[in-house]
């Protein structure tokens, strides 16, 4: 990749662990922990498209609630549990080398960006609590456009505000069909492959894939 300006981030799932808040109440939960925990972020994400489709817009905090609600009663998971799960989502943790990751590319001058379906109070809130304050330039939500990915107008939040080609942004995602939309867009997208998946079949295929962010410091 070449002559990139600004390299975008995805936040859930990306640089920060989704699964970390069930993860850290395995001893209530159980074994079950981790299929609950894929389970609610299957619902989240289907409920961010499935409201982008009807055109019925909540916030990613009431999403984030109400999915966690139909995969509590789904794992039945003691209701009591909801406060503790929800607070935890508000603090997750960030992959074990994110940190050191964004300080080499700050160091290297490039704008660092969040773009997210966070609120900006979520995404305020999981920056100051991995004490990840002072590396962004920006975090950007999708609130400022009132639709989920994968549709455009939110990849174009950045392009907007920074006016470069959109080939001078480099976009990073864990999320397969955030890669894919990113792609599409115009972005140069890779696609941080922590556990082997397998791609999607959404008319783009990222020319960069990389096991997990370090890797970015030799793209770039
Ligand atoms: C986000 C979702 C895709 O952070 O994880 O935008």
């Amino acid at each position: 990749m070449k002559n990139i300006k600004v390299i975008i981030f995805d936040a859930y799932g990306t640089l920060f662990d989704v699964n970390s808040a069930a993860e850290k109440c395995k001893n209530k939960i159980g074994d079950k922990w981790e299929p609950f925990a894929n389970y609610w972020r299957t619902i989240q994400l289907e409920y961010t498209w499935l409201r982008s489709l009807m055109n019925r817009h909540e916030d990613f905090w009431k999403i984030t609630e109400e999915s966690l609600d139909k995969s509590m009663k789904v794992f039945q998971i003691d209701i009591l549990m909801k406060n503790e799960l929800l607070d935890l989502y508000r603090v997750l943790s960030t992959f074990p080398e994110v940190k050191e990751t964004l300080k080499k590319l700050k160091a290297k001058k490039y704008k660092l960006v969040i773009l997210s379906n966070g609120t900006p109070s979520l995404l305020k809130e999981l920056v100051s609590s991995n004490n990840l304050d002072n590396i962004f330039d920006d975090v950007m939500s999708v609130e400022e456009v009132k639709i989920y990915k994968p549709h455009p107008n939110v990849y174009n939040i950045p392009v907007k505000k920074y006016q470069f080609e959109k080939n001078q942004f480099a976009y990073l995602s864990a999320n397969t069909w955030d890669v894919s939309a990113a792609g599409n867009f115009g972005f140069n997208s890779v696609w941080v492959n922590r556990n082997k998946n397998i791609f999607d079949n959404l008319d783009y295929k990222p020319t960069i894939e990389i096991k997990n962010l370090s890797y970015l410091n030799n793209l770039i």
